[in-house]
């Protein structure tokens, strides 16, 4: 009698690889409330869906930063934030640009595919040549094949992004086809995924929030100073008495509570009919952005108070990336003839 044998097991699936995407950010300190909505947010979603690589442009800030001190004090304060807001060692790579340096060989080798004219025309570039007249070092003129280098170094296919990057990408990829085309398909070409999130504005309620100009949110420092910079922003500056009616269309209070609960239509009708007034719509939004931040402010604090975790967490992440970066140097360097 034969005994019939249990039909085998199905080979388990192969795990589905998700696709890879990177990006930078400044190493600007501490996040503020317009980081956290425009990207930082952003970041921590995709970390779920894809393979996701994160990068501390320690070398891009270069271009306009020269204080030693203040970039690794910054650098660090970034990377604090960034895991304190919910970026997870374990389901993304968080690293500083500059502990994977074979980016800046290939960033050369990028740059004898690249026309000058192309990068004279970068809008970012044309901006900084005004901002910083005394400082215009070839840097700056480079910053985007540095930015390409990043990408592809890792083969990055996807790109999240503000919109104000949107020249950047383009570039990115224009110099990827350049690079394909004399030395054969190499690179894919990196698309860029804008973030859906509005520009935030800072507390003046007319500039984009930023540090350098001075009008954040300090979202993970103490409550107290939330509270000043919330109350001391500009609201709808045609609402002058407190029974004009309100326009919570052009209030960048009003518009900031769309983030902060899903009963801003209510408060805007109070703040329509004059029910309510500015003051009022600023002390609620203070409450719930330090209530909706408290234990990321715990989490950045206890952090702090132990820098060598976070940079036990950055070695790991550069560490976790160096064969790709490497694998990739080594065939570039062969397809370019240097080898
Ligand atoms: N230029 C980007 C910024 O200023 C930062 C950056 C550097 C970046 N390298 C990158 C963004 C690569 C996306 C991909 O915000």
């Amino acid at each position: 009698m034969t005994t019939e044998l249990a039909p085998a097991p199905a080979p388990l699936a192969a795990p589905v690889p998700r696709p890879r995407i990177f990006s930078g950010i400044q190493p600007s300190g501490v996040v503020h409330l317009g980081n956290d909505l425009g990207a930082v947010r952003n970041y921590v979603r995709l970390q779920y869906e894809y393979e996701a690589i994160y990068s501390i442009v320690d070398y891009h800030a270069l271009t306009s930063t020269h204080d030693p001190a203040a970039l690794r004090t910054q650098t660090r304060e970034m990377a604090a934030s960034l895991l304190a807001l919910g970026l997870d060692p374990d389901r993304c790579t968080l690293f500083v640009q500059s502990h994977r340096p074979e980016v800046t060989e290939l960033a050369w080798l990028l740059t004898t595919v690249t026309p000058v004219s192309w990068l004279e025309r970068t809008p970012t570039y044309k901006e900084k040549k005004e901002h910083q007249q005394d400082d215009v070092n070839h840097g700056l003129l480079a910053y985007p094949v540095l930015q390409a280098a990043d990408i592809v170094i890792y083969k990055a296919s996807l790109v999240p992004v503000g919109k104000d990057q949107a020249a950047h990408l383009e570039l990115s990829r224009e110099i990827v086809r350049a690079f394909n085309a004399r030395y054969g398909q190499t690179f894919p070409e990196p698309k860029a995924v804008y973030t859906e999130a509005p520009t935030v504005l800072g507390t003046d309620g007319v500039r984009k929030m930023s540090k350098s100009v001075g009008n954040t949110i300090d979202v993970l420092g103490p409550p107290e100073l939330i509270k000043k910079q919330i109350m001391s922003m500009v609201t709808d500056t045609q609402r002058v008495l407190r029974t004009d009616p309100g326009r919570p269309e052009v209030c960048n209070v009003c518009q900031l509570q769309r983030a902060f609960g899903d009963d801003y239509e209510s408060l805007w009708d109070g703040e329509r009919t004059a029910r309510t007034g500015c003051v009022d719509m600023k002390r609620i939004l203070a409450e719930r952005i330090t209530e909706r931040y408290a234990e990321a402010r715990d989490r950045y604090a206890n952090l702090m108070a132990h820098p060598d975790r976070i940079d036990e967490i950055l070695a790991v992440g550069a560490e976790r990336i160096r064969p790709i970066a490497e694998a990739t140097m080594i065939e570039v360097r062969e397809k370019m003839g240097l080898r």
